[in-house]
């Protein structure tokens, strides 16, 4: 079986990593503007204030994607750029930003892959009444979708509710890796229910909006691997598959948390808070499909199985986590898996692992799926306007192969959006880890002149488009 017609080979991207333009034509600040620009928490102090500065390049980036052939580019709208105070006023610039890079998009034949939110919240709601450690953040955030949908609903087919639930709430309030920047279990999973609630009322609402389109979640999905065939090690990556991935997936694709996640979380102290209504509305948020951001694997063994030599052996620099002790810990412990490549970042590299995922979504709730995210960061180096990117184009053809043969297996894929198109401002990683098929022209230290460059996988993955997979 080959890759349906209308596959929609595609890239991503997300506002705050690409638009700068901070404080432009109305926009308010956003958790990450005031987050980046506190000494420490990001790599080099590094912010997106300028980033790749798409609000004023957007057209030249199109050309080139319609240069390439793209099918399908997912981007998401800041809320503060629509909303500057999270709620209230609406800002017309805002809306007026994003009418213009839709149409530019549907002009050259590229499906636009709306992201509602990708992280960054408006700071006045973050200041009223704490994020999203509040119930009032549902009716703003559905506030929020009411009028993206009424503004773009006619003209956007394909729509991600919340980019990575489980990565903002767990490295804001676990890892204190992400804005607010704390640490404890309980308030992590109230915060994850509070975005549960959520995300079921926006696809409730996005049901009477947009009836003719497509909504789903991206989650951020690592499947889980046993260290060995000891029955103890397989429980303990069983236990790391309901913490890590049932407590998002089965929320998603079946309205309710699993027993066993629920039970192994009361075994370690933290319960659901649960209110009248909550079951019900969860219900309401089944997706049409789901997304799906695929980087690497996981392995995990038992906690009383101890093998030496773990993971590390990272040559990338990042900002790290100082929570050395989780209390998920007692359930699951990772551990090295021999068998797989690092990146410079010490993230697994595993095609394989694409494949699993899909098929245990499948298995698990046959949903169709969209490649939301999967791409390889990397340090590239510009040498005569030319990026020879040899890594990143094996690195995205074993992926693609994975997907074909996931496609084989029996999955429904609908599409593939690499991470990313351009390079762009990495949260934790500044400008250094680039994703891109365009080159862009800044670093930590300087933005220069933010010129863009064609690299060879810009010219490999229009073959790929081109041929529809075919040319591998
Ligand atoms: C995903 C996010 O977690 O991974 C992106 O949705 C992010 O926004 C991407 O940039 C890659 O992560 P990083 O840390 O390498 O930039």
């Amino acid at each position: 079986m080959n890759f349906q017609k209308n596959f929609l080979w595609g890239s991503a991207s997300a506002a705050y990593q690409i638009e700068g333009a901070a404080n432009i034509d109305g926009k308010g600040p956003s958790i990450w503007d005031i987050y980046s620009n506190i000494p420490g928490n990001t790599f080099k102090n590094t912010t997106g204030e300028v980033a790749i500065d798409f609000y004023h390049k957007y057209e030249e980036d199109i050309s080139l994607m319609k240069e390439m052939g793209l099918k399908a580019y997912r981007f998401s709208v800041s809320w503060p750029r629509i909303l500057p105070k999270g709620k209230g006023e609406i800002n017309p610039k805002g809306i007026e930003f994003y009418h213009k890079v839709i149409d530019k998009l549907i002009e050259n034949n590229i499906e636009p892959i709306l992201t509602i939110y990708h992280w960054d919240l408006p700071q006045a709601l973050q200041d009223e009444y704490g994020g999203w450690e509040s119930r009032k953040i549902i009716e703003d955030f559905t506030n929020y979708c009411k009028i993206l949908y009424k503004e773009y609903g006619n003209k956007v087919k394909y729509w991600v509710s919340l980019n990575e639930q489980n990565i903002f709430t767990s490295l804001g309030y676990l890892l204190k890796l992400h804005p607010p920047k704390k640490s404890n279990m309980q308030t992590f999973i109230n915060v994850n229910h509070i975005a549960n609630l959520a995300n079921a009322k926006a696809i409730e609402e996005f049901r009477k909006h947009v009836p003719n389109g497509l909504i789903g979640p991206s989650f951020a999905y690592g499947p889980t691997y046993a260290k060995s065939a000891h029955p103890k090690d397989v429980l303990a990556m069983e236990n790391a598959q309901e913490i890590n991935n049932f407590l998002w997936l089965d929320v998603y694709a079946r309205g309710e948390y699993s027993p066993l996640t629920i039970n192994l979380l009361k075994s370690i102290g933290i319960t659901i808070n649960f209110q009248d209504g909550d079951k019900e509305l969860l219900k309401k948020g089944i997706p049409d499909f789901m997304g799906v951001n695929y980087y690497s694997t996981a392995t995990y063994r038992h906690i009383t199985r101890k093998v030496a030599n773990e993971i590390n052996n990272q040559k990338g620099n990042t900002v790290q986590s100082d929570v050395k002790e989780l209390l998920t810990d007692k359930l699951f412990v990772p551990a090295k898996n021999e068998f797989v490549r690092l990146t410079d970042w010490n993230w697994v590299i595993d095609p394989d692992g694409l494949r699993i995922a899909l098929r245990r979504i499948t298995s698990r709730y046959n949903l169709p799926i969209l490649i939301t995210e999967n791409g390889l960061g990397a340090y590239d180096t510009l040498e005569d306007g030319k990026v020879h990117d040899d890594y990143r184009i094996e690195y995205l053809k074993e992926h693609i192969t994975a997907i074909k043969d996931s496609i084989n297996d029996g999955c429904n894929v609908l599409g593939y959006c690499t991470w990313s198109f351009q390079d762009l401002f990495s949260w934790l990683n500044g400008y250094s880890k680039r994703y891109g098929f365009v080159f862009v022209d800044r670093d930590e230290e300087s933005q220069k002149e933010l010129k863009r460059y064609k690299k060879d996988s810009f010219y490999w993955y229009k073959k790929i488009i081109n041929s529809n997979g075919e040319d591998l």
